[in-house]
């Protein structure tokens, strides 16, 4: 049976490549992610991937002192392209075509992204890395998510996060969190409680009617599972 969704964004963010540790990358939590990719890959969905770069700066937040607020945000979309060489790497060891693209020219390291190239590559079945945010300072790796969704056609943004979707507080904190399955972006956009993505990728979202799936990323199959069509975590639409 064919999938449910044939092309999709995954937006991971830098922390979940950080594995347990609150900097850099966690080679065993990458090549884990590399073989829960491959399986969606092999089912015949094309997949983009935006990865942050919270693991090595936290872009704005690393402002002051000195560091003006656009170089910050230009040291979070780096950061982003670190990762992107990072997974392709691990990506390609583990016999899954990758290429990754930076919306910053940096020619020597990384293509630059070229719309139509990028869709040759899914077409080829490559896990596709954009990488280098928007190449813009002042807007996140949330929003060149939901952009390049919109660009590359795809059906759909999967938000990984480290719980089963949507819940109506936070589920670490509180024990009786109850988890929502569906909601709109509107109600996700008002209520102050529930942070899917930051509210400039919310609106774009809405104006644009992009659908976002909220999931648990470190479940096994989990991707494979929502690609197929299963209810996993929270759908906003
Ligand atoms: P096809 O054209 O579909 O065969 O794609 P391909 O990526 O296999 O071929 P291409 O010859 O475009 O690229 C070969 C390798 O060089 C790939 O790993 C690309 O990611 C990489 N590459 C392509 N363009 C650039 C660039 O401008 N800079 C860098 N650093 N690498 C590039």
């Amino acid at each position: 049976m064919a999938n449910t969704y044939k092309r999709i964004l995954l937006k991971l963010s830098g922390e979940q490549l950080a594995g347990g540790s609150d900097r850099g990358v966690d080679t065993k939590t990458i090549n884990w992610l590399a073989d829960e990719l491959k399986k969606v890959v092999d089912s015949g969905t094309e997949v983009v991937i935006v990865p942050g770069g919270g693991n090595w700066i936290r872009g704005a937040d690393f402002a002051g002192e000195g560091i003006e607020l656009t170089t910050a945000h230009y040291l979070g979309m780096m950061a982003g392209i670190i990762n992107g060489q990072v997974l392709m790497d691990v990506f390609q060891s583990h016999g899954l075509p990758a290429r990754a693209m930076s919306a910053v020219r940096m020619e020597q390291i990384c293509e630059p992204y070229i719309r139509r190239k990028a869709i040759r590559h899914l077409e080829k079945g490559r896990i596709l890395f954009t990488t280098g945010g928007t190449g813009r300072a002042y807007v996140t790796h949330d929003t060149a998510a939901v952009l390049y969704s919109l660009e590359l056609e795809c059906d759909i943004v999967i938000k990984a996060t480290d719980v089963n979707g949507v819940f109506d507080k936070d589920p670490n904190q509180h024990d009786d969190a109850e988890h929502i399955p569906e909601l709109s972006m509107q109600e996700a956009l008002s209520n102050p409680e529930i942070k899917i993505m930051d509210k400039s990728a919310m609106g774009l979202a809405m104006d644009e009617g992009v659908k976002i799936i909220v999931y648990d990323v470190n479940k096994q199959d989990n991707l494979l599972k929502i690609v197929q069509g299963e209810k996993i975590g929270t759908l906003v639409s």
